[in-house]
């Protein structure tokens, strides 16, 4: 009988988790089933508990239920702790769930390994100060940048995340506007402003020739934050679809304890 996994969220029809998921397995030869389960907003812990009890190893999270996720880890690997959310349970023989989070080491997986970019050394701007921007900045800080500046809409929730890392590295908070007239190496969108076809108010010149401008939302067309850095003169513009590929490679080794190869299905998902 196959091993049982699945990614849990609401909504999930338009999830590519599944197959992702089920290419790993079959390029790694495992013999595993990975479905999408949509549980109602207030029965995430009921569908949680439902697939494990029927025999399900793991199981991705994805929104909104990242930190219901984390309240029922019962243990919790450092990364997660960090992010205060998590994205991937793996359940123990005696009921126990392990709660981690793999969207921080995905992102860095894309921009090193993938794009070719390394942050040692480099100036990032990383925007917004939700969940997708916490779990991001400790795996930033550990490859050693010269500055991560965080800038959010709302500068509390940056100056929240600015004192929580401080000890991690050299660590900036602020608005958009504080950051006008300085320009930046590598600039990632976490962000849910393209979720609604906006963008933050972002000052002009932020770019230098050879930054990297990083999203980590994906659409058909390029998101509101890539068209603007095209139009600001930026070529090295890149999606959120690397990132969820190595996010998901990172479960699947979690669980199966195999590194997938990436490369082809990042190809057929960017078609
Ligand atoms: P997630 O868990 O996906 O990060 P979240 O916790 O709701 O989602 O956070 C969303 C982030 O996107 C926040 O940083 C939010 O800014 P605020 O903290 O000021 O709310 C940011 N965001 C969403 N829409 C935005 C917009 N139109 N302009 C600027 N920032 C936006």
């Amino acid at each position: 009988m196959p091993d049982f996994y699945a990614v849990i969220g609401n909504p999930i029809r338009h999830s590519k988790s599944p197959i992702i998921h089920m290419e790993f397995a079959r390029q790694t030869q495992q013999d595993m089933h990975y479905e999408a389960i949509l549980a109602p907003l207030d029965g995430f812990e009921a569908a949680v508990r439902t697939f494990q009890q029927s025999g399900g190893k793991g199981m991705n999270v994805t929104l909104p239920f990242k930190l219901d996720a984390y309240a029922i880890s019962t243990r919790l690997t450092d990364r997660a702790t960090a992010a205060q959310a998590v994205n991937t349970l793996k359940f123990d023989e005696n009921h126990g769930i392990l709660g981690d989070n793999t969207d921080g080491a995905g992102l860095i997986r894309d921009i090193e390994v993938n794009q070719g970019v390394t942050i040692v050394g480099k100036s990032v701007l990383l925007m917004g100060a939700g969940g997708a921007a916490r779990g991001a900045i400790l795996p930033l800080l550990e490859r050693k940048p010269y500055l991560l500046a965080l800038a959010n809409r709302t500068k509390e929730k940056a100056q929240v995340l600015q004192k929580q890392f401080s000890s991690h590295g050299n660590i900036l908070s602020g608005h958009y506007q504080d950051i006008a007239g300085k320009n930046f190496d590598i600039v990632i969108n976490a962000t849910s402003a393209s979720l609604h076809g906006e963008l933050p108010f972002l000052p002009t010149g932020i770019f230098n020739k050879a930054s990297l401008a990083y999203d980590m939302m994906y659409g058909k067309e390029l998101t509101p934050f890539l068209k603007f850095a095209r139009q600001q003169g930026v070529d090295n513009l890149i999606d959120g679809v690397g990132m969820l590929v190595e996010q998901a490679a990172e479960s699947f080794f979690i669980w199966r304890g195999i590194r997938p190869e990436t490369r082809r299905i990042i190809e057929i998902l960017k078609k």
